[in-house]
């Protein structure tokens, strides 16, 4: 808003997501107190989780998405608890907000931190520096297909791939805009059009459509299968990915993991029509071997948190988050998942420290 006060709702959900959203409004609140109030935020908490779905059957209210859908973001954790199936929790909560908002865009970015280390051996801070364009409203995830003769020897199960043309193009345009905004100005598409020859032949075709339309950005093509090695082998090679929901899921995982650790990489499902709220989530899970432990790591969240700003267009609080993050990083401020000995709390003490120094 031209105000720059912004409404945010925090849904921490399950497991650690609390404790690092927890974290994040911390940090976002030094920030704006350090700022002097240049920017604002208004944070409404919603209690929605796997115990909601335990005692009410359901995970969001009645009336629920209406009362997201006024705020300007949406702050997220985790959602996902032991003795509840994973495909009710997500579908239940996370899928239940990105598909009626319209967040068709999911973006991950990776790179390794200063202070972090890279498992491979020749990766070193900016050898590895990628945003993955996810799609996210339809594909391999569009909830299409069934079940027949369930527990029979002769079960069928489908579960059909969607892909329209109108999806895979504005989703290409997304991420060809992206990447033109990018240093590099380079893109690979991935698909798998060599076995999946419907779908994955119009996302070949797409491509090559929308790539017109960018002279400027290089474009390179690469099945998804070979794009693993390429990832592991050639890190320096890549810059902007985008590909369907299922293979950007996979890809993304190995980003993060080749950047250090699942604790450290954010994501943004966006809209980019600006028509509804877009929702930030650091990518790990609700890790319930380490709830209320106080180790969780909350970068994920601070870069998460920092994603958000640049998106309400706070571009230069974005990258003053981000040098602090790098900073207490870089001084060895780090969880056990990344080597250290440090706990949430002190990590993230570290950072507001850090934050109100930067002004
Ligand atoms: P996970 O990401 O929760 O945990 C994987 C491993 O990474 C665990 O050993 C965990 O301790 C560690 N880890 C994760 N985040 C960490 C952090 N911030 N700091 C330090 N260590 C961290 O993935 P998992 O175990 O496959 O899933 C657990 C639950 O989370 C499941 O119910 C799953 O469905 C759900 N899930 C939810 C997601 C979401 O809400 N977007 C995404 C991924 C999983
Ligand atoms: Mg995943």
């Amino acid at each position: 808003s031209s105000k720059h006060e912004y409404s945010i709702a925090c849904m921490g959900a399950d497991g650690i997501g609390p404790e690092v959203i927890g974290a994040g409004v911390e940090v976002l609140k030094a920030m704006s107190e350090a700022s002097g109030g240049a920017f604002k935020f208004h944070f409404e908490d919603y209690d929605w989780s796997s115990e909601t779905y335990k005692k009410l059957g359901k995970y969001i209210p009645d009336g629920g998405l209406e009362r997201l859908k006024k705020h300007d973001a949406i702050f997220f954790g985790a959602v996902g608890a032991p003795d509840v199936p994973d495909h009710i929790s997500l579908w239940g909560l996370r899928l239940a907000i990105c598909q009626p908002l319209q967040q068709y865009a999911n973006v991950r970015p990776t790179k390794i931190l200063r202070g972090t280390e890279s498992p491979l051996r020749n990766a070193k801070t900016g050898d590895l520096d990628w945003v993955i364009v996810r799609e996210n409203s339809e594909g391999e995830y569009a909830g299409q297909g069934g079940r027949s003769h369930q527990g029979q020897p002769w079960e069928t199960a489908t579960e059909v791939s969607i892909f329209t043309r109108h999806c895979v193009e504005r989703l290409m345009r997304f991420a060809f805009e992206i990447a033109q905004k990018r240093e590099r100005k380079r893109i690979t598409v991935v698909t798998k059009s060599n076995a999946q020859r419907n779908g994955m032949v119009m996302w070949d075709e797409v491509a090559a459509q929308v790539a017109k339309e960018f002279p400027d950005v290089e474009m390179d093509k690469m099945l998804v299968d070979a794009m693993t090695c390429r990832m592991v082998l050639q890190p320096k090679s890549i810059d902007t990915v985008v590909a369907t929901n299922l293979h950007a899921d996979i890809l993304s995982d190995l980003a993060a993991a080749l950047a250090g650790s699942i604790g450290i990489a954010p994501t943004s499902n966006l809209d980019p029509t600006r028509q509804h709220p877009s929702m930030f989530e650091p990518i790990h899970g609700s890790a319930f071997d380490i709830t209320g432990k106080g180790v969780a790591n909350p970068v994920g969240t601070f870069w998460t948190a920092a994603e958000m700003l640049r998106w309400l267009g706070e571009e230069t609080a974005a990258d003053k988050l981000m040098e602090c993050i790098e900073e207490v990083c870089g001084n060895g401020v780090l969880t056990r998942d990344l080597g250290g000995t440090a706990g949430t709390k002190e990590v993230t003490e570290a950072v507001c420290e850090a934050v109100r120094k930067s002004y």
